[in-house]
């Protein structure tokens, strides 16, 4: 399969699971001696064949420095980084390549905007605010740059059923408020904020807005402008692109008079000891060498998940956490953390007394591959009062098999608790 062509199935139902899981290599293995269930998707997911293949003839045929050289393969290397940043921002509707930035991913990408809006931006007596729900790589660069300014970091709670609490965010957006950073869909409570919403009453009170885009891109197609956000962060490797590779989208207004984040070679014009004049947008946000290969993967990855009906993945995904959910409850002691109404295909949750990972340890003995621990969102475990979870995440390629094979590991922890 080419790399720039889309899969072959657009606007197809996800109904034939076992061909679309033929595009994924990494799950067709035995791990501990039974078939891999693959439930980690939450943390990162697997590579299909169009974005394996992009990656080797990148690195095979066309491994060269971008932007540098007149040689032939400097010149494919960077018509490929271009041309895969061009349907980056084709995929998520941005105004123009301007606006998409290439980054390690969604960390770097927050860590950029905090740093450098964050720095020119912030001074004592104002404040960020962010969610309860958020995770560490939306909370920590910006304590850091309170840190340096003098602002302030307002968490806005979530409830019971880990949802935001849209009064309270709104009572807590003050003239003050000069920031809001805030996850599109929490990875440790699967919730879906509603976004636009949110969006609209930052921009009210005259705010800027930064989404943490990490868990919903593989779960939903996301438009930019359409959501009206200033920023949206994500990473390559948690929808179906390898790790090291991500984007920052933002808006060209505001990354027009942010100052650079590193400097180095690639982020400049000219370069004198008296002054350097830094180069345009994108480039003046990538400072060295890039992750070539990354980039034509990431392409690759969007042209795969362009071709994919994203209703259907949707639906299916729903029905599978709804089936998941109930299998779950069928245990002794289960207990779900984050009911919210609208949930992405994340499932949290404890398991009487047992600890998650002796869960996680307990079903991996099965082939079953979930996550266990605080997930990076140490507020929300300390919210629902429990040092950990157990969590299992959905991608596209799972199926009710998975589930099953899951609930089966977890019966066995507690035969081994009982
Ligand atoms: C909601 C959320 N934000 C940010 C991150 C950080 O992403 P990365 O480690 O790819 O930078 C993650 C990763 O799990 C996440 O789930």
């Amino acid at each position: 399969m080419s790399a720039s062509a889309p899969a072959p199935r657009r606007g197809a139902p996800i109904t034939d699971i076992a061909s679309l899981r033929a595009d994924f290599p990494g799950l067709h293995q035995q791990v501990r001696g039974k078939p891999l269930a693959y439930l980690d998707n939450a943390a990162s997911s697997q590579c299909p064949v169009p974005v394996l293949d992009a990656m080797l003839r990148q690195q095979k045929m066309n491994h060269a420095n971008v932007h540098r050289g007149v040689h032939e393969l400097s010149s494919r290397a960077t018509d490929a980084y271009e041309g895969a940043r061009e349907r980056i921002r084709a995929y998520i509707n941005a105004a123009s390549g301007t606006e998409i930035v290439y980054t390690r991913g969604t960390t770097e990408s927050i860590n950029l905007v905090a740093s450098s809006l964050g720095g020119s931006l912030l001074g004592a007596g104002d404040e960020v605010l962010v969610t309860e729900m958020e995770h560490h790589s939306n909370i920590v660069p910006w304590q850091l740059v309170c840190e340096r300014t003098g602002a302030r970091l307002v968490p806005a709670p979530i409830t019971e059923r880990g949802e935001l609490d849209v009064d309270a965010f709104e009572r807590l957006l003050t003239e003050r408020t000069r920031i809001v950073a805030v996850g599109h869909v929490s990875n440790a409570l699967g919730t879906i904020n509603p976004l636009r919403e949110l969006i609209d009453k930052a921009h009210a009170a005259g705010a800027v807005v930064l989404v943490d885009g990490a868990q919903a891109m593989p779960h939903m197609r996301v438009d930019v402008r359409a959501l009206d956000c200033d920023f949206y962060a994500f990473s390559g490797h948690k929808m179906y692109a390898p790790t090291g590779i991500g984007v920052l989208y933002g808006r060209e207004t505001l990354l027009d008079r942010m100052p650079p984040y590193q400097g180095g070679g690639e982020m400049i014009l000219t370069v004198s000891f008296d002054r350097s004049v830094w180069n345009s947008l994108p480039y003046k946000f990538e400072a060295g060498t890039p992750n070539v290969t990354g980039a034509v993967a990431l392409g690759a990855a969007v042209d795969y998940l362009g071709g994919i009906d994203f209703d259907a993945v949707t639906e299916h995904e729903r029905a599978l956490l709804d089936y998941a959910s109930e299998r779950l409850l069928e245990l002794d002691g289960a207990r779900i953390i984050g009911t919210a109404r609208h949930k992405a295909g994340v499932l949290s949750f404890v398991l009487g007394s047992i600890h998650a990972h002796d869960l996680g340890t307990i079903v991996d003995r099965e082939g079953v591959a979930i996550r266990t621990g605080h997930h990076c969102a140490m507020p929300v475990m300390e919210r629902f009062g429990v040092p950990a979870t157990a969590r299992a995440s959905f991608a596209l390629y799972n199926s009710r098999e998975d589930v099953d094979r899951l609930a089966a590991g977890l019966r066995k922890a507690l035969e081994i608790f009982a």
